[in-house]
């Protein structure tokens, strides 16, 4: 099968077409014939060989996380899903190629309207916005920040904030924050002075914070957010423990993946796919997604 995958560890051109043997589904597993795969930040960070990743590195090494495509092959044992199914998924690397194969409770049927790109970015960064809203507990009497809120997990976690009535603070850079108020968020410049511009928008205090995006954010939610632990971080791997937040390691199941399908079908949660890229063309999403800047999501489309 067709592959984008690196042989050495370094910047976007280290990625390359391969082709390596197709992989077959063994029992309860499911084989996807992929149309689309998202590109997550940790694939650049797997890439780069910067950050350890807790799975053992191949060569050639297939990052990607999420996926959707259409079941062709269903492994012995496996239940209510058969070839032909479209389908939406995660997995721990491998998915930038032209199939997968993951255990039958890694994926949920796709909606017929739901576009292949929204589809195979919605895994990953869907999912670690659910488990936090879920760990921090965010509800309708909350006012909740949003540190990096324009980006794949900020776009989720504004919105799924909103669907449970809470009130939004959102940052972001100028040019994303007209997206922001679009999804239901009050934006705000990050940077300097991050916490006085927060207190001007929400006199009322601050109840719960989610990091998305930067160490700095991290420290002014601290600062904003008068119990530690209602303010969470996936993002500043090397500062929460110091700064006395949160870390929260995004959980993903096909129930949790379930529910974000549901709340897209329902109209309560859009994804905004910014860019797509063909998967023989990856190097490029890897530099846009590897800038740490941008609106959503960036989604390779295969076949
Ligand atoms: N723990 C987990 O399970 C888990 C799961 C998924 C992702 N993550 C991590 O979560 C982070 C975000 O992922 P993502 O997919 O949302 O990335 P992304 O789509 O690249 O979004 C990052 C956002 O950060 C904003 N940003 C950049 N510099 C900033 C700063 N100094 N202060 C505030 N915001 C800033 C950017 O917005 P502007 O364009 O407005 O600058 C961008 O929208 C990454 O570190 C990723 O590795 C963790």
């Amino acid at each position: 099968m067709r592959a984008v995958a690196f042989s050495v560890f370094g910047g976007p051109e280290v990625l390359e077409p391969v082709s390596v043997p197709t992989p077959r589904a063994g029992p309860g597993e499911v084989r996807v014939g992929v149309r689309a795969a998202g590109v997550q930040p940790i694939d650049c960070a797997v890439r780069s060989g910067h950050r350890a990743p807790g799975f053992p590195i191949e060569r050639p090494h297939i990052t990607g996380g999420e996926f959707a495509g259409v079941v062709d092959q269903v492994g012995d044992g496996v239940e209510g899903v058969e070839v032909g199914t479209e389908v939406l998924g995660f997995r721990t690397q491998r998915c930038y190629a032209e199939y997968v194969v993951v255990p039958a409770d890694h994926l949920v049927r796709k909606p017929p309207a739901m576009p292949w790109a929204v589809a195979g970015g919605l895994s990953g960064a869907g999912q670690a916005a659910h488990t936090a809203l879920e760990d921090l507990g965010v509800r309708r009497s909350d006012t909740f920040l949003v540190n990096g809120a324009a980006g794949g997990v900020g776009t989720v976690a504004v919105q799924l904030a909103r669907a449970a009535g809470a009130t939004v603070l959102g940052t972001a850079r100028e040019e994303n924050h007209a997206y922001l108020r679009r999804l239901g968020a009050t934006p705000v410049a990050y940077g300097d002075g991050l916490v006085d511009r927060v207190r001007e928008v929400a006199p009322g205090g601050v109840d719960v914070a989610l990091d998305a995006a930067s160490e700095d954010g991290l420290r002014a939610a601290v600062a904003l957010v008068a119990d530690k632990d209602r303010v969470g971080t996936v993002a500043s791997v090397d500062a929460w423990e110091r700064l006395g937040a949160r870390w929260i390691a995004g959980r993903r199941s096909a129930e949790r993946l379930g529910a974000l399908v549901g709340l897209w079908s329902s109209e309560a949660l859009h994804i905004h796919v910014r860019a797509t890229w063909p998967l023989e063309e990856a190097a490029a999403a890897h530099h846009d997604v590897g800038s740490g800047h941008g609106r959503g999501k960036v989604v390779l489309l295969v076949g």
